[in-house]
């Protein structure tokens, strides 16, 4: 028996990289999970290709009537999900002086309301089965600074501050939150911020070098510790961030 057997998810952002990985983890190991993602995703894709166990809710992460609606299509197909990942997140750059305050709230809007808004709506289920985890897709961004990144980093900060509180808040009611702080990880996200640089080619080999291990993760990597953090394995951790970084941290 496979130990998310019987188990619900949720994940948003399912069709990027690192979520779908953890799609197909969850699957693999025995969940029902609910894809949630905008429809010009992979997600729609990825949901077909795992068949029955997979359900694609078309989301916009940022927008309360739509999470909604896709937590409860989820509960509706599978039953209340008790596990849950907020991975969706998007990257814009730009010195201060020139950042438009429509990016600056998108940023926002995706980043943060986008991880607040499904734990809003999936705790009462977890409440309801007397329990549940949740996944925060957070980075090392949240500890460091970048020039150009501060939107990005700023956001993670604030996924961090949010995970913290709410493992407090949520902890009498038997729903542990953390966070996982990736450093670099080798996917579209990554390639898209590296090409839109003056040097990919040397930035890529810098951004390999800022890792102990001297590469970028795999998103597989990733999902392995998040579905440790989610599982009963990890019964006793609540509150924390868990590095998968390579070694980046210890080199800063
Ligand atoms: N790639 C990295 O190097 C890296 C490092 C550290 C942390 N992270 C974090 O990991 C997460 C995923 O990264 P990735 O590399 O897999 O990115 P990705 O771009 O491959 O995936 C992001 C997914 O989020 C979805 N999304 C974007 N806006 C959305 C919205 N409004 N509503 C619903 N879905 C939306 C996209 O469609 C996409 O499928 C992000 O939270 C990112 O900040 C990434």
């Amino acid at each position: 028996m496979a130990d998310f057997d019987g188990k619900v998810a949720l994940v948003t952002g399912a069709g990027g990289a690192i979520g779908s990985a953890t799609v197909r983890l969850l699957v693999e190991r025995g969940a029902s999970v609910a894809l949630l993602d905008v429809a010009e995703s992979s997600a729609p894709a990825l949901a077909a290709e795992l068949g029955e166990r997979a359900l694609f809710v078309a989301t916009d992460v940022s927008d309360e009537a739509q999470v909604k609606a896709a937590v409860a299509s989820a509960a509706t197909h599978f039953g209340g999900p008790t596990l849950l990942v907020t991975v969706a997140a998007i990257n814009r750059t730009g010195p201060v002086e020139s950042l438009a305050v429509e990016d600056w709230d998108r940023m926002m809007a995706v980043n943060v309301r986008g991880v607040f808004l499904p734990i809003k709506h999936t705790v009462p289920h977890m409440k309801q089965s007397g329990g549940g985890a949740i996944v925060n897709m957070c980075s090392v961004s949240a500890f460091i600074g970048s020039p150009g990144g501060a939107p990005y980093h700023t956001t993670k900060g604030a996924v961090l501050s949010l995970s913290r509180s709410l493992a407090q808040e949520l902890a009498p009611q038997g729903i542990r939150v953390n966070s996982i702080c990736p450093g670099w990880v080798d996917t579209p996200f990554t390639d898209r911020y590296i090409e839109s640089q003056p040097d990919p080619t040397g930035l890529r080999a810098y951004a390999n070098g800022l890792h102990a291990l001297g590469r970028m993760a795999r998103p597989a990597e990733v999902a392995q510790a998040v579905c440790w953090l989610l599982s009963e394995d990890a019964s006793f951790s609540t509150g924390s961030e868990l590095f998968v970084d390579g070694g980046f941290m210890i080199k800063r």
